[in-house]
């Protein structure tokens, strides 16, 4: 059984991030998505809300769990008894820091292997930091979260701008 881990900061899930989740499923046997509980970020969603948002978009998807951790990530691997990390590559600039991070990795663990697959060409702009900024300011991320997920997002920025943000909806 081959079983792999997707770790990220997923602050919020984005479309990107479920592509990387459905397209990595379809290769492995077991997929953990691995969500860094990391407190030296002041992250927009706790750690459970990132757990239970990611639960909510795989629910379709029945090899797929979602675990949150803390610490190195190498640990984290075996504790899930995975030889395999998952990342996706979105342009070269991805690059030099995906590529010290694997190599760290190996060094630490020389069974962990990364695979890397390539974003799909829609989603190679899109990060969780533009969602954050986007929202902050009311804009539509229809077009980068999941529809269950947008909803959330802008909930968190209610009351803070003058944008017209979905505070503004009603009036
Ligand atoms: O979504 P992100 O923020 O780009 O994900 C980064 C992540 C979680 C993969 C990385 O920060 C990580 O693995 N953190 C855990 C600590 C660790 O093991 N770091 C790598 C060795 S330096």
């Amino acid at each position: 059984m081959k079983t792999a881990v997707y770790p990220g900061s997923f602050d919020p899930v984005t479309l990107g991030h479920l592509d990387i989740i459905e397209r990595s499923a379809r290769i492995v046997d077991e997929l953990v998505v691995g969500v860094l509980n990391n407190s030296s970020k002041n992250p927009l969603f706790s750690v459970e809300e990132r757990v239970n948002m990611l639960k909510e978009v795989t629910s379709h998807l029945p090899n797929v769990r979602v675990e949150s951790f803390g610490g190195l990530l190498v640990d984290f691997a075996a504790r899930c008894h995975a030889d395999v990390v998952v990342r996706g590559l979105r342009a070269i600039t991805d690059f030099e820091y995906e590529l010290q991070i694997s190599q760290t990795n190996r060094i630490m663990r020389p069974g962990l292997d990364t695979i890397f697959l390539t974003t799909d060409l829609e989603y190679a702009y899109l990060s969780s930091s533009i969602v954050r900024e986007v929202a902050q300011y009311g804009g539509d991320i229809s077009a980068f979260v999941p529809e269950a997920i947008a909803e959330r997002v802008l909930g968190k920025f209610v009351g803070e701008n003058s944008f017209g943000g979905p505070e503004h909806e009603q009036d």
